[in-house]
């Protein structure tokens, strides 16, 4: 077998894993779950929720990828026993299914950056111009030209397509955001967006912690890349010598202020624009967004830019998925790269195709798809990582973290114990709650 792949540099991992976290999450998903779940009050539960939850499961991934160097089904062959060696295909599974669609909506988003050049944001109602965006064989046809993105770098491996390719969009994607922010925070609502985004209302956590919470631990996984093996994977192609925590609490930190950045883009835009349209949940950003834009100077160049930032953004995170599968077959059944790229991304493409041809005006698809892998596939992975490094192979975790740093001192005890208790109750919790959330809005559509 040839010689495994690894980074050429550590800015290059890095990057690949903040150009796989900053992705449609913070900038798709999050301003809509922040709309959804009582502003501010959810972005307090999402932050603890990636320090204390998110942080630590973020270093089981990176200790068993670099432990291991193999892909996530490989890894947990090689150090699990019984079913623990299984529990690489739920990562497997789940990355099949979140790129499937994760592809169809940034095709979406490739759409509305065209728009935005041809100045027509709004044109006929931004609802009608998100109807017709979002289903039938354009949606199709931008669903494939992205998979087929996704398909070029990573045919050219590690270094040379990853690695380049990160250290190009991420750098990008950051100066492009800040300057947005930077125009966003000079329109006029902008007073009144920050009082909403970042006033907690002590009432609002009280009453609703319960929904609240769910949503916002499944936005914490999806955001930080979690729960399916992304981290696994990249840190495989990891050398021994580096610090893992600290690599993490950068990634980490620059996932949540880009995140926390993209609602400054977006709240004043929408306080600025007297809105006639206003859609929660997945269209909020098309929809909202989108009028905002044709209402406001220079809105169509704007969200033009706007646009392209997700495209990228979405675009570094899907390579990092289509890498978990990918590796998977190369790893385990010594496949060229080339070929399992095709095979792989043509199955993906073919599974997204419902999402993507869904002309339901309730998006049912992309509910069931995002329901299943993200509210219950990813929790389950990020519990079964806790458990498994918690309770079953502690001492591998310790010592593999503990590499780099010299001393881990209490610090590692802290991490064991926060997975060990406080992670896995958590992640219970919101496991249930969301797997019978899902279940019931899967009668509610098929039922
Ligand atoms: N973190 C990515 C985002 O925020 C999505 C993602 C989820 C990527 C799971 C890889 C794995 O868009």
């Amino acid at each position: 077998m040839a010689q495994r792949e690894s980074w050429a540099t550590r800015a290059g991992f890095i990057l690949a894993a903040v150009g796989s976290a900053v992705g449609l999450g913070n900038v798709w998903r999050f301003p809509y779950q922040v709309g959804e779940y009582g502003g501010a009050a959810f972005l307090v539960f999402y932050l603890l929720l990636i320090a204390f939850v998110g942080f630590p499961v973020m270093m089981v991934e990176f200790a068993i990828g670099r432990y291991t160097d193999r892909n996530p089904v490989g890894a947990m062959q090689q150090i699990g026993r019984g079913v623990w060696s299984k529990i690489g295909w739920v990562f497997l599974v789940a990355g099949f299914v979140i790129l499937s669609y994760y592809s169809v909506v940034a095709g979406w988003i490739l759409q509305y950056t065209v728009i935005g050049l041809q100045g027509n944001y709004a044109a006929g109602g931004a609802g009608a111009q998100f109807a017709a965006t979002t289903g039938g064989l354009t949606s199709v046809l931008t669903h494939a030209i992205f998979i087929a993105a996704v398909i070029a770098i990573v045919a050219f491996g590690i270094q040379d397509g990853i690695e380049l390719s990160v250290k190009l969009m991420v750098p990008a994607i950051l100066a492009l955001l800040v300057g947005l922010a930077v125009y966003a925070g000079t329109l006029s609502g902008a007073g009144e967006a920050y009082a909403y985004y970042l006033s907690p209302d002590p009432g609002t956590i009280v009453s609703n912690w319960s929904e609240i919470l769910p949503a916002a631990a499944a936005q914490a996984f999806f955001t930080l890349s979690l729960g399916m093996g992304v981290m696994i994977t990249y840190a495989s192609y990891l050398g021994e010598d580096r610090n893992l925590a600290k690599d993490g609490v950068i990634i980490v930190g620059l996932d949540t202020l880009i995140a926390f950045t993209a609602g400054l883009v977006a709240f004043p835009i929408l306080f600025t624009a007297d809105l006639t349209e206003t859609t929660d949940g997945p269209g909020f950003i098309f929809v909202s967004l989108s009028e905002a834009f044709s209402n406001i100077p220079l809105g169509g160049i704007l969200g033009a830019v706007f646009f392209a930032t997700v495209a990228i953004a979405a675009l570094s995170s899907a390579i990092s998925i289509m890498e978990v599968v990918v590796s998977y077959l190369i790893d385990e059944h010594d496949v060229d790269r080339k070929v399992a790229v095709g095979a792989l991304g043509t199955a993906i493409f073919l599974l997204g195709v419902p999402v993507a041809y869904d002309q339901s005006s309730s998006l049912v698809w992309l509910v069931v798809y995002d329901g299943l892998a993200n509210q219950i596939l990813l929790i389950l992975g990020g519990l079964l990582l806790a458990l498994f490094i918690g309770w079953v192979a502690t001492d591998l975790g310790l010592e593999e973290l503990d590499k780099g740093v010299q001393d881990l001192g209490v610090w590692g005890q802290a991490w064991i114990w926060t997975l060990r208790i406080p992670v896995i109750l958590l992640l219970l919790v919101v496991l249930w709650q969301n797997a019978t959330g899902v279940y019931e809005s899967f009668v509610g559509i098929f039922g």
